[in-house]
């Protein structure tokens, strides 16, 4: 028995024990890195597997708001909210709706349908109408989109048509889709015409103002220019003649 040997056998626990403290202490640290970022929240397969939503999927094929939701999720931090109309909701429309709006109203209406915030159910009883769309700001004829609760109940308002948030599809804090019973209409595409007309008619009223005076300020002030001009022309003129007769008399 050498003092070598058995050091061999004392130490030999130490180092079986090191190794496997060393071992666990991988196993435990190994996970952290493994689930890495989550994969980027796509729009489009959470309404596929929801499967109710086929013309909504379309339009948001068309218009490509589908690929901008993807992208904007992955860009901002404020998250977004999407009503989702169900396949019967678009049914229900009046029979050419969405076919006679061009590309541009299809696109309004579908960005009508989503806001640039997260919005979690709870949350709608302390928004403050109107609430602002990825449509546009939120005054009167340009998009206004109301939200009114009681209980659990969410409506919401255009003012062409009331809907009824009817299901929560998706939620992850930062993505939040619901499935709503009626297409939201915007006013401004759907509801009556803008007073546009009010504006219309002042033109015409400054234009008989202005036919009240024999001619337009403008042109008055055009014209004696001119004529200062031409008098200024004339003299100019008179002089060079006026200085030749006085070379010649010289
Ligand atoms: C989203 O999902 C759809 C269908 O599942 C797929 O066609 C599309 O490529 C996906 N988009 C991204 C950005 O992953
Ligand atoms: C998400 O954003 C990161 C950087 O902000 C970018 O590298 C990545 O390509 C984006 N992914 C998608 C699917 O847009
Ligand atoms: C929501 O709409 C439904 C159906 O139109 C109606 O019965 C209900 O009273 C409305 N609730 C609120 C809070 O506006
Ligand atoms: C939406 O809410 C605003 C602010 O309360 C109100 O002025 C407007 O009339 C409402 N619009 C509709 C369509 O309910
Ligand atoms: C929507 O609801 C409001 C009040 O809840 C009502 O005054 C209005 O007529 C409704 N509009 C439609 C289009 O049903
Ligand atoms: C036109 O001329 C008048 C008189 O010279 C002057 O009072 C007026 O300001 C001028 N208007 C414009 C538009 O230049």
């Amino acid at each position: 028995m050498t003092p070598h040997f058995l050091s061999i056998h004392f130490l030999l626990p130490f180092i079986l024990l090191f190794t496997t403290i060393t071992t666990t202490t991988l196993a435990q640290t190994a996970p952290a890195p493994a689930p890495g970022p989550p994969p980027p929240t796509n729009i489009t397969k959470i309404l596929e597997k929801a499967s109710q939503f086929t013309t909504l999927l379309r339009l948001f094929s068309i218009t490509k708001v589908g690929d901008q939701i993807n992208t904007q999720l992955n860009n901002s931090k404020s998250g977004m909210t999407v009503f989702a109309p169900t396949d019967n909701a678009f049914s229900a429309l009046s029979a050419g709706t969405l076919n006679s709006l061009s590309d541009q109203q299809k696109d309004e209406l579908i960005q009508f349908h989503v806001l640039p915030t997260f919005i979690s159910t709870t949350q709608f009883q302390t928004l403050s109408n109107p609430l602002r769309t990825q449509a546009g700001d939120s005054t009167f004829y340009n998009f206004p989109l109301n939200v009114t609760t009681s209980g659990n109940t969410v409506n919401l308002t255009t003012g062409v048509v009331n809907a009824t948030v009817a299901n929560t599809i998706y939620t992850d804090g930062s993505l939040a889709v619901y499935e709503v019973d009626k297409v939201l209409l915007p006013m401004n595409l759907f509801g009556p015409q803008p007073p546009a007309a009010a504006p219309a008619p002042e033109p015409v009223k400054k234009k008989k103002k202005n036919g009240d005076d024999d001619t337009p300020a403008d042109s008055v002030n055009s014209t004696s220019s001119a004529v200062d001009l031409r008098v200024g022309l004339h003299g100019f003129i008179w002089g060079l003649i006026a200085a030749f007769i006085a070379m010649l008399c010289l």
